[in-house]
């Protein structure tokens, strides 16, 4: 079976979040089952230049403004389409902001581009590559089902991440799309008046998936839906949440060249070698007490406002804090600002570092995820993996992944991290006082430790799922 996966992000070659982990990962996971998956990605400057193998497919005279070429080739071990389209996408960083940290103006046609682009090759329309599935990640990538339901081709599903980002635009933007008048319609990308590519998705696709159950459930409900609830709730027999696996590989504490000591579930020395790093490291005081640790997007959704606004509460019970992350500049303010405040207790790197975020679930103590909402969440799981105990917030991936240790958990020696709910202050303030209840109690923690990194967080079990779904919407055709 041949799957177009279409995505904007794609480890190890340009990535701001979880979307990019598992678009890199799922090829890989996928091809034991029969699955052939190849990868289309906008030709930003990092794809570009890792790739090898290259043979130009199709080119465009003009695609939304200036010439291009479809490539097919290999890069860093990815089967990889690339569209190379300087225009659009030859513009360093991030690869939505431009340097003033706005949108591009161009976002829309962008990525429309990039969808028209995926549903022409998908139908068999740009050379003799043809698609079984069409398979398109967020909004970026959502329009691709709706060019694919006017002109035909391959059965689409598409995943939402995060229903937070649906690239809405004025409903001018229809005009540049290509696509039918009768597209902009209720069943279409028509949404209160705007053009919504994700909306466009989620209406056309024969399949949608979400990256849990529970927030299967949520997007649903008018509490986290954000718009889109009625719409999944009129499509909630082609909806269903399959769970993110982590490249077992890449987030490997027995073999992780990114940090200080390898160290395996047997023998855990090596994970006090790696405590002893990020003290050395974040310039923290030396100890054995508990030192928490973050990765994240520091944004609303995660929470982290809140966890700022506790840090001086929680220097005074004792606990460390080495967090890295870039974000809304009032949080990273917030956090940095206390880091001033309590030198030795409080680290903050705003760096995008992916070999630091090894080091920081390897040598701290937790990883705390406060999410309002969280689609699946993968620090969490990296954290299972390296004995970092999760402590998170019960929504989402986070609710599907961890055990709470409450007592029965405890006693039955199954839990596998901390939850908590709601998420506001004086809840977050509990939990920590429990962690570290928790942490002080030796055995109890290690138990939690050892299960967490016995649980099985690989790709196995969901990329069964998505084949099994691949097949299931062909087969329901
Ligand atoms: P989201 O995709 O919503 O940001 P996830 O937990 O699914 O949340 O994925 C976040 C990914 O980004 C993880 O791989 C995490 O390690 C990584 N990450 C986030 N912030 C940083 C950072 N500052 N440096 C390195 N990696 C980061
Ligand atoms: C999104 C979500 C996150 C999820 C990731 C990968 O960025 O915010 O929860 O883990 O996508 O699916």
């Amino acid at each position: 079976m041949q799957v177009l996966s279409v995505t904007s992000e794609l480890y190890p070659l340009v990535k701001t979040g979880g979307l990019a982990d598992v678009t890199g990962a799922l090829p890989g996971a996928l091809k034991s089952l029969g699955v052939e998956m190849r990868t289309l990605v906008p030709g930003y400057p990092a794809v570009m230049s890792a790739l090898e193998n290259t043979v130009s497919v199709h080119t465009f005279q003009n695609l939304m403004g200036g010439p291009a070429t479809l490539r097919s080739g290999t890069a860093k071990g990815l089967d990889v389409f690339v569209l190379d389209a300087p225009h659009l996408f030859n513009r360093a960083g991030n690869p939505y902001l431009g340097p003033d940290g706005k949108d591009w103006p161009d976002n829309a046609q962008r990525y429309a581009a990039l969808s028209e682009v995926a549903a022409d090759l998908a139908r068999g329309a740009l050379g003799s590559y043809k698609a079984d599935i069409l398979h398109v990640h967020d909004w970026q990538a959502a329009l691709a089902a709706v060019y694919t339901r006017y002109r035909g081709g391959p059965k689409t599903v598409i995943t939402v991440h995060n229903i937070a980002f649906q690239g809405q635009f004025p409903a001018g933007y229809f005009n540049v799309l290509n696509l039918p008048p009768q597209a902009f319609a209720i069943d279409g990308v028509e949404f209160y008046g705007n053009v919504s590519f994700l909306k466009g998705g989620l209406a056309c696709a024969d399949a949608i998936t979400t990256v849990s159950p529970t927030y299967a459930n949520e997007i649903c409900t008018a509490d986290y839906g954000m718009g889109l609830q009625g719409l999944l709730q009129s499509r909630r027999t082609v909806l269903s949440g399959i769970v993110n696996g982590i490249d077992t590989d890449v987030w490997n504490p027995q073999t992780d060249k990114a940090i200080a000591a390898n160290y395996s579930v047997k023998d855990m020395t090596g994970r006090v070698l790696n405590k002893r790093a990020i003290e050395k490291r974040f310039n923290l005081e030396t100890g054995d007490g508990i030192i928490h640790g973050v990765v994240s997007r520091l944004t609303w959704q995660k929470g982290l406002d809140i966890f700022a606004s506790l840090l001086d509460w929680m220097v005074g019970t004792g606990a460390r804090l080495a967090l890295i992350g870039t974000g809304e500049p009032a949080i990273e303010d917030a956090v940095k600002a206390a880091a001033q405040r309590h030198p030795g207790r409080i680290a903050v790197s705003t760096a995008y570092d992916e070999n630091l975020s090894h080091l920081v679930q390897a040598g701290c103590d937790t990883m705390l995820v406060p999410s309002r909402f969280e689609p699946c969440g993968l620090t969490q799981l990296y954290g299972l993996r390296y004995g970092c105990v999760p402590v998170v917030a019960r929504t989402g991936g986070l609710a599907d992944t961890i055990i709470d240790a409450n007592d029965a958990a405890l006693a039955a020696g199954v839990a596998t991290g901390i939850q908590f709910s709601p998420v506001d202050g004086v809840t977050l303030q509990y939990v920590l006082a429990r962690t570290a209840m928790l942490f002080k109690n030796k055995s109890a923690w290690a138990t939690v430790q050892a299960r967490g990194m016995a649980t099985d967080v690989s790709w196995n079990r969901s990329a069964a799922a998505y084949a099994a779904l691949y097949h299931s919407v062909i087969k329901n055709g």
